[in-house]
């Protein structure tokens, strides 16, 4: 009997991946460029299983059903170009390459397109959840050669994570890199989801002064409210994690965070579409600013340290804290969600974003029970241009306005950087304000540079030029927005 599907790469996602296909039934033809992993792995954790090896591209293509699946799990780039080029040769016309891993978006585009000129199927797909999701039910977000998707939808669909209703966090996302973008996306929300919580974390440490044990029992408390997520789980986890000599391990980990790209990737394609995804890019900015360790060291020396305490109702800062974050996240995804739907426009994708909170309900590292609202959202109105006006979403936010208000003059006040929670609050009330001080920079643009402005007693689309100086020239300069 052929190989259901194969898979390239046995580093620890895709030897889960596989052993998981293992479980529910399907045959796995497992490769890698070094022959002794293959064997280390069928002798490991593949034993006993029906899982197969092969110990060359075309010993993997001749063990395969047609049309051939075959799926690549390594480090995404050059490495899963060469792959596509040594495999293009060995396969059939209807053949089915699958790249599983963070690849940005662009490439996907490029490589379907190329692959197609060739009659072969690509499918990029975003794979989210770390090996535990990997090896029992990770959020899979395909995207790619539609024509793929029959064949590769039962396997997908029978290893992803299931929602509390059965249903499976894994659905065609769209054509060409949409997988890919909709995943790059699940990371931007990820950066800010992360980083709200530890500016939660700094407000209740440095400014409440509350221990470890605390902290971890105000996390506890908050996983059983809207906040409900994974992430908050693993926090209180963490917090609650003692070193060997019996002091918080957290304190004991340098603070300078490390990235690899995908939050610097949905950042600029923001900036690229003219996006203002806020929360996420200063998700990434913080980041980069907690890697400038040795300046920060000096800075704080030089400009003296600063007492941040925080004075009044412990349970009431915390209560506050609670909704400023719910809050502040609400807008996260809200840009979020924004950032996919222009995408969605400009590409063609026809993206269906309550089909993509699904996705992310269950196995991602993002999962949370906030998802269900969401999907909820889009089920009302599919055409949702602001999450924040759906009626549950919007409630929250009112609901919470005074509360993060509170919080964020707070840390300004006595010196808690908290660039998330407050550039989220920031957003709102650009996006509430039906007028903006935008005129005067438009009128700054006519003085300096001739860039003309449209008036608010004009229709829209005429332009003005204005001589302020009466020195300046009435010429204008052509009028375009990038
Ligand atoms: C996932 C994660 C994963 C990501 C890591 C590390 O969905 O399982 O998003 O894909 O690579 O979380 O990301 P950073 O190193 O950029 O923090």
């Amino acid at each position: 009997m052929k190989g259901d599907i194969g898979v390239i790469g046995l580093a620890v996602m895709g030897q889960n991946l596989i052993l998981n296909m293992n479980d529910h039934g399907y045959k796995v033809v497992a490769h890698n460029r070094t022959a002794e992993k293959v064997d280390e792995f069928l002798q490991g954790p593949a034993k006993g299983t029906n899982i197969v090896g092969a110990y060359s591209l075309q010993e993997l293509v001749d063990k395969l059903e047609s049309p051939r699946k075959i799926m690549l799990m390594v480090r995404a780039g050059d490495v899963v170009d060469s792959f596509i080029d040594k495999l293009v040769p060995l396969l059939d016309k209807g053949d089915i390459i699958i790249d599983g891993g963070n690849t940005n978006f662009p490439d996907t585009n490029r490589r379907v397109a190329a692959l197609k000129e060739k009659g072969i199927h690509f499918i990029g797909s975003g794979v989210s959840g770390g090996e535990e999701g990997a090896r029992f039910g990770p959020s899979i977000m395909p995207g790619g050669s539609p024509e793929a998707w029959p064949f590769v939808k039962p396997i997908f669909q029978a290893i992803s994570a299931k929602t509390e209703n059965n249903e499976p966090c894994c659905d065609w996302v769209g054509n060409d890199g949409a997988g890919h973008f909709v995943k790059m996306v699940h990371n931007g929300i990820e950066y800010g989801d992360m980083q709200l919580i530890t500016e939660a974390y700094q407000f209740m440490k440095d400014g409440l002064g509350m221990t470890h044990d605390e902290m971890q029992s105000v996390f506890i408390e908050w996983n059983k409210t809207e906040l409900n997520s994974y992430l908050v789980e693993i926090t209180s986890d963490i917090l609650g994690y003692k070193d060997t000599d019996g002091e918080p391990l957290v304190e004991k980990i340098l603070d300078t965070a490390g990235q690899k790209g995908t939050g610097k990737w949905t950042g600029i394609n923001a900036l690229d579409m003219g996006i203002p995804l806020t929360l996420i890019t200063e998700s990434v900015f913080a980041r980069c600013l907690s890697s400038l360790k040795d300046q920060r060291v000096e800075a704080e020396e030089l400009f003296g340290k600063k007492e941040s305490i925080v004075e009044g109702d412990k349970q009431a800062w915390i209560e506050a804290l609670r909704q400023a974050l719910l809050a502040s996240k609400i807008i996260s995804y809200a840009q979020g969600f924004m950032l996919m739907r222009e995408a969605s426009n400009e590409n063609g994708w026809d993206l269906n974003y309550g089909n993509v909170a699904l996705m992310w309900r269950g196995g991602c590292i993002i999962r949370s029970a906030f998802l269900s609202n969401i999907r909820d959202a889009y089920d009302i109105d599919p055409e949702l241009s602001f999450l924040g006006s759906d009626s549950y979403f919007k409630g929250i936010l009112e609901n919470s306005m005074s509360a993060w208000r509170k919080v964020a003059a707070k840390s300004m006040e006595v010196g808690i950087p908290m660039p998330s929670m407050t550039s989220a609050l920031t957003f709102l009330d650009g996006y509430t304000t039906a007028r903006l001080p935008a005129n005067l920079l438009q009128a700054q643009r006519d003085y300096f540079g001739a860039h003309t402005y449209e008036r608010v007693d004009k229709p829209k689309g005429e332009f003005f030029h204005t001589n302020w100086t009466g020195k300046g020239g009435d010429v204008s300069s052509t009028t375009y927005n990038s």
